[in-house]
């Protein structure tokens, strides 16, 4: 499963892509909005540190204005990914602009049914909102399995990316479901490496080590 950082936050995108963490990002309005730096200087920043696809998604509602905005921003960089909605005119931007040789990730997926017409529509990504879901008492991860089915039953090529990823458990219930790209906040990247038993058995062998007297160098 590849790794995509859900962030816009350029400090944590550098020090992951440093440790060959990275595979892509993913950015919204609300993570350009927090991280407070120009949109499109942004995602030219994050084209220069990550070689995958880094998605930038238009805030035009109409078909016209997302193709005006999508071909906008693909100048920027050849790995910038467009983000579209799931909405019929972004279904149109999508067919529109992977026709055009530009990845399409299209956002907000919430059913299976929206799944399948994004493959049909060329999309090279497809982000089923898994927290979201679960927010309102669904379970996100059904949604994960019911789309990989379905693709794997029409050997779709569309990418399901594993979006709305709050904790350490969506990411390896994403694994386990098939998801080929989980796009995690990078406090929730950074917690993947926990284990109380990893802190206990680290304690033990530095108090045993002082025991020795010893140093490496
Ligand atoms: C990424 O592509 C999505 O926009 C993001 O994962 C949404 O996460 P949220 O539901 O935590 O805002």
């Amino acid at each position: 499963m590849k790794f995509f950082a859900d962030t816009a936050d350029l400090n944590d995108i550098r020090e992951l892509a440093a440790m060959g963490l990275l595979d892509g990002v993913t950015t919204n309005p609300s993570l350009v909005a927090k991280s407070g730096g120009d949109f499109k200087q942004t995602i030219a920043e994050i084209c220069k540190i990550v070689d995958g696809p880094v998605s930038a998604e238009v805030v035009a509602m109409d078909v016209d204005g997302m193709l005006a905005e999508g071909r906008h921003l693909a100048k920027i960089a050849s790995n910038v990914t467009i983000k579209v909605p799931m909405t019929w005119d972004g279904l149109k931007a999508c067919r529109a602009l992977t026709s055009e040789g530009t990845m399409v990730n299209v956002t907000l997926c919430f059913n299976a049914n929206q799944a399948l017409l994004a493959a049909k529509a060329g999309a090279t990504f497809i982000s089923p909102f898994i927290g979201r879901l679960d927010d309102i008492g669904l379970d996100g991860m059904d949604l994960i399995e019911e789309i990989r089915e379905i693709y794997d039953n029409y050997d779709f090529e569309t990418q399901i990316l594993a979006a709305s990823i709050r904790t350490v458990n969506h990411v390896k219930q994403s694994a386990l479901a098939g998801a080929d790209v989980a796009t995690v906040p990078p406090a929730t990247l950074k917690a993947l490496v926990k284990h109380p038993l990893t802190d206990k058995g680290l304690e033990a062998f530095a108090a045993d080590w002082a025991k020795t007297g010893q140093k490496i160098l």
